[in-house]
């Protein structure tokens, strides 16, 4: 799976519905894509209201190959709020769904369509009821995060059937109670979760430091080492590392402010050394966190470890960074390209050394193909 840093938290539509008193279905359908941290967020210092320990940095991937669309329908014939999940209906009973629910519900406004003959008072929106609809366009199969494209997708796509008209900052804050990082993913390009430092979590919000247009030579591409689920969830692996890891709090207090500022300043300047040096040596730390917890968390295999010396090698080779890496909870690697060149030249790697099973490139790889011209295969 292969992406340009060209994203967006995609367009809202609202279709013209049915009319009859009592009759009608009014949907919203959104599309928000996952992102990608490059300063990780890792511990929690509220559980429930997700508050972090530290802030965060990431990069919201294109919504063309790793997103979730999202359909929400409300219907006076509903009897009750109901999820499909990838066609498969999941419970909405769960703590995070109900916080997301009950914060936009509580912001809802009036609609009022004459047109539609819709007309949908703001204290109705308590009584009314929801049915939502959700697909990850990435098979779930490759073991990538779709939390964070869900719930931000699903707060997005809420707030537009609602009419709410909070900002983005405040939307965040209400898709952070649904997952840490699907706070990110409410708005497009290079973004940072502030952590905050209130205790009901209104200063704990998202803002965008540079829109999708602002690193557009920027590739990255995503190899899918494993498509298992993973073992250890995020959630309870940082509440483990919280409890349990000397080596997170001085991450969290003495090396992650610093990190952040200059990785603010490098993706200000598009200065790839820096960013690059940054990412990885986070991404380390990290997974350094997780081996630091007790019982340890092993997220990366061997084949994750042979994919960062090999880009370490590289690196090294060239007396400056080529390739950056970071890994999530769990082994896949997401590799960070400063150009189209090098990304053809870390295809040609990686197809090297890890040649897929069958020869069939065009099942190995998803999204933008004309990169294997350029990589000669
Ligand atoms: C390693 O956002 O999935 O991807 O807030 O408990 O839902 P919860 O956790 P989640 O954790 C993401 C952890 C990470 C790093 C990151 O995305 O910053």
């Amino acid at each position: 799976v292969f992406h340009r840093v060209v994203a967006s938290r995609g367009e809202v539509q609202i279709p013209s519905m049915a009319a009859e008193e009592g009759q009608w279905v009014l949907m919203a359908t959104g599309r928000s894509p996952t992102n990608i941290a490059v300063i990780k967020y890792w511990g929690k210092r509220d559980e429930a209201l997700i508050l972090p320990i530290n802030d965060s940095i990431s990069v919201t991937l294109d919504p063309d190959h790793l997103s979730a669309t999202t359909t929400v329908a409300v219907s006076p014939s509903f009897p009750s709020d109901r999820m499909w999940l990838n066609g498969k209906e999941i419970s909405l009973s769960g703590g995070r769904f109900q916080s997301c629910l009950r914060e936009i519900r509580k912001r809802a406004q009036d609609v009022d369509d004459e047109n539609k003959g819709i007309r949908i008072k703001k204290e109705d929106w308590e009584k009314l009821h929801v049915h939502i609809v959700s697909y990850n366009n990435f098979p779930t199969a490759a073991g990538l995060a779709s939390s964070a494209a869900g719930f931000a997708c699903l707060v997005f796509t809420l707030g537009k059937l609602m009419n709410v008209k909070e900002d983005y900052g405040e939307l965040s804050s209400i898709a952070r109670q649904g997952s840490g990082s699907a706070c990110r993913s409410i708005y497009g390009g290079f973004v940072k979760w502030c952590m905050g430092k209130s205790n009901d979590g209104s200063d704990s919000i998202a803002v965008q430091l540079a829109d999708e247009a602002h690193w557009n030579d920027l590739v990255i591409i995503i190899a899918v080492v494993s498509s298992k689920q993973k073992e250890t969830s995020s959630t309870s692996g940082m509440r483990d590392s919280v409890e349990t890891s000397p080596l997170l709090q001085y991450r969290a207090q003495t090396i992650v402010p610093n990190r952040v500022l200059k990785m603010e300043e490098a993706i200000k300047s598009h200065n790839f050394e820096s960013f690059a040096r940054l990412t990885c040596a986070d991404s380390n730390q990290f997974h350094a966190v997780c081996l630091d917890t007790s019982p340890p968390i092993f997220y990366m295999n061997d084949t994750s470890h042979r994919i960062i010396s090999l880009v370490e090698k590289w690196n090294h080779s060239e007396g400056t960074p080529q390739i950056a890496y970071t890994f999530d909870a769990g082994p896949n690697a997401v590799l960070i390209a400063p150009n189209r060149k090098n990304a053809a030249l870390l295809l040609q790697k990686l197809l090297y050394y890890f040649p897929p099973q069958d020869n069939d490139l065009s099942s190995y790889m998803v999204g933008d193909k004309s990169i294997l011209s350029d990589a000669g295969l």
